[in-house]
This record gives C-alpha cells, structure tokens and sequence, in this order.
C-alpha cells in the first residue's frame, strides 16, 4: 500500500477535553507518524474557507461556529493508507453511530462536536494540507 499523507484536525471539543495526547497515541500505535503540528483558534474566515465545499449544507452555520469556539490542534498525518486509516480510526460521523474503539466513539458526544476531522480522499488531502501547511509538501518527505 502506498505511503500517503492526510490533514486531520482535533476539534474544540476535544482539544477543550485535554485528550490531544490520547488522540495522538491512537495515531501512533496505528502506524501513522505527525509529520507537522500547528495548534490554532481559526477566524470565521479561515473555517467558513475550510469547509466551503459544506456552504449549501444545513449546518454550516453550526459547524462554523462550533470551530471558532476554541483552539484546535491540526496535523498532517503520514503513513501507508494514511487517508483510509485515519478515517476507520476516526469512526462515524455520528458518534452513536461510530464503532466502539474508535476516537468519535471514545471521545465525541454528538454530531456537532464530533472530535475530530480527517481528509476523505487523495484530492482533499492535498487542498486541506496546503491550506494550513502551505510550505510542506503533501505526498511525501
Ligand atoms: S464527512 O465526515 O465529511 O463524511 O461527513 P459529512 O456528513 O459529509 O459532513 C461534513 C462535515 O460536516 C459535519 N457535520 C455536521 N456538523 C454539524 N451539524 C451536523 N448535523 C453535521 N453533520 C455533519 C461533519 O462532522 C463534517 O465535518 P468534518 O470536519 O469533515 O468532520
């Protein structure tokens, strides 16, 4: 399987949860390496630009405001399958729905705050990458 990079973002639920360190050892002990790290409080403008492809959806409004709230920790993520990994460790987007084990099962309580972001494809991982680590190349060292 090829060595690939992914964006994932802890968000201010969780990061307000002090389990920054128990996210990252769920990363780590499954083979995924933070390669880079930024913690941020993003602006409206960054997270309404993060999530522009979700602007028709219902809940943008929601969404914006809840990562606004506070401080998130972003990281680029690298492993074999990063993108696919990272997802099944993060489980469902509900957590009521995410299979037990898995970070959103762990750590979320509910849809709007949910824990944590992963890229969902090659091409997402690439845009969501270089919005936050512009000067990093996104597929390998
Ligand atoms: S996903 O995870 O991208 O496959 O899920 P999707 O359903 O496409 O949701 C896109 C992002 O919107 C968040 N989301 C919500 N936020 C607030 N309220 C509701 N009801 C809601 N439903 C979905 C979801 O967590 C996704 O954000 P990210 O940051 O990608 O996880």
């Amino acid at each position: 399987m090829a060595v690939e990079r992914t964006l994932s973002i802890i968000k201010p639920d969780a990061v307000a949860k002090n389990v920054i360190g128990k996210i990252y050892s769920r990363f780590e002990t499954n083979g995924l390496k933070i390669v880079a790290a930024r913690m941020i409080h993003l602006s409206r403008q960054e997270a309404e630009g993060f999530y522009a492809v979700h602007k028709a959806r219902p809940f943008f409004k929601d969404l914006v405001e809840f990562m606004i709230s506070g401080p998130v920790m972003v990281q680029v993520l690298e492993g074999e399958g990063a993108i696919a990994k990272n997802r099944d460790l993060m489980g469902a987007t509900d957590p009521k729905k995410a299979e037990a084990g898995t970070i959103r099962a762990d750590f979320a309580d509910s849809i709007d705050a949910n824990a944590v972001h992963g890229s969902d494809a090659a091409e997402t991982a690439a845009v969501e990458i270089a919005y936050f680590f512009p000067a990093l190349n996104v597929y390998s060292r």
